[in-house]
């Protein structure tokens, strides 16, 4: 896609910068930041800014709160995190608009920030309110959208705002743009996508966006289900998600015609009742009582072997149940071995950064997203609010 235009010439010594950053962290059960990522990711934007001597207003959202007040979603873990990784305090202003964060905003000196607490403690936030918008942007002179991860939203931050201010945008969305639009637009073949995770309802239409685009898809993690059920297979007590024999059928038939092979775990590692440690078995010959788990030492080699001839490889979503550590092998051996691989290998969606981080395999990748399903969207080529509505360079 076109790139959007930066901060390169957009001038911000003396005025106060709204910055829609993704701050939406995972957090521990204590509610600490378990994982900064995003905000280290969203440094070079806010480093930018303080050299040239902006007065800096966060707005970020944590969560899904739903438009009310609630203690557990509030930034306070996130404003310390963020002010240590600066080196340099950051206030957080409790109300999100009105007259106490109007006069925090306009106490703001050169190269200082403020942020506001949790967006979606508004409820106009989610629903695009004109007048909350408004509010917003009475805050700032001028707006830079750096939050990809929520760029498939159309809320206040990402769309009003934006509307109503001098708008570009920040260093960590023109890197995703410039990055995924080599997945989005020409990915250099072979193209091979190996999607794992669960929900098949919810995942259905992004893999079928690949037909007729990668080589193949290798599917792994519970997503595999219902496709081998759909072969004949029989899980045994696997948990299987009901009711997509026909989606299933379907998509089948739409891969053969797209050209686009789809290939499946030909082993499982599985876990029985009373039986101490994990069993590998042939898909074809999976017990009654065993729960499949993991992708089997055949099927990572049959993976592996498929991804050493790619140019272009897409992943998103762990193979097997990588939280339990006996369940994460065949994540961490398909992925390790892909790190011997030369191309172009793209990490995206959901926990798939966490876990690649886990498994010590970032190394595999040239590009690590922090979207998760802004990153997922982009890539098939859906067209994203929250850049659209940014102007071109
Ligand atoms: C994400 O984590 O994908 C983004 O922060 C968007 O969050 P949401 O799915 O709650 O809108």
């Amino acid at each position: 896609m076109a790139e959007k235009k930066g901060l390169e010439a957009f001038p911000v010594r003396g005025r106060r910068v709204l910055v829609r950053v993704d701050f939406n962290v995972p957090q521990d059960p204590n509610g600490q930041v378990a994982d900064d990522r995003r905000i280290v990711e969203a440094l070079p934007t806010l480093n930018h800014l303080r050299a040239a001597g902006a007065r800096t207003i966060l707005l970020t959202h944590l969560g899904r709160p739903e438009g009310r007040r609630d203690p557990k979603y509030s930034l306070r873990p996130i404003v310390h995190r963020l002010s240590a990784i600066l080196g340099q305090s950051v206030p957080l202003a409790d109300d999100l608009v009105g007259i106490h964060a109007l006069e925090q905003s306009a106490r703001l000196e050169n190269g200082q920030f403020l942020l506001l607490e949790n967006l979606r403690f508004h409820p106009g936030e989610e629903a695009n309110d004109p007048a909350f918008a408004a509010q917003l942007a009475h805050l700032g002179e001028a707006f830079v959208e750096d939050a990809f991860g929520t760029v498939h939203r159309a809320h206040a931050s990402t769309v009003g705002v934006p509307k109503r201010l001098p708008s570009c945008a920040g260093l960590l969305v023109q890197r995703e743009v410039r990055e995924l639009s080599r997945l989005r637009e020409g990915p250099e073949p072979p193209y091979d996508v190996l999607l794992g995770g669960a929900k098949v309802n919810d995942k259905l239409p992004f893999l079928a966006s690949f037909l007729g685009r990668a080589r193949a898809l290798l599917i792994g993690g519970a997503l595999a289900f219902p496709f081998l059920e759909g072969r004949g297979f029989d899980l045994g007590a696997t948990p299987v998600e009901r009711g997509l024999e026909r989606a299933v059928d379907e998509f089948f038939r739409r891969a053969a015609s797209a050209g686009t092979e789809v290939i499946l775990p030909e082993d499982l590692v599985v876990d029985r009742p009373g039986v101490v440690g994990a069993e590998t078995h042939p898909v074809g010959a999976i017990p009654r009582d065993a729960n499949a788990q993991d992708i089997g030492a055949a099927t990572r080699d049959r993976f592996s072997r498929q991804l050493s001839s790619s140019r272009t490889v897409f992943w998103n979503g762990p193979l097997g149940r990588a939280e339990d550590s006996r369940f994460r092998e065949g994540t961490r051996e398909v992925l390790s071995r892909l790190g011997s691989v030369s191309g172009y290998h793209v990490a995206a969606g959901g926990d798939s950064a966490r876990i690649a981080a886990d498994l010590g395999v970032t190394g595999s990748f040239g590009f690590i997203s922090t979207g998760g399903g802004a990153a997922l969207e982009f890539v098939q080529g859906v067209e994203l609010p929250g850049l659209a509505v940014l102007p071109d360079a």
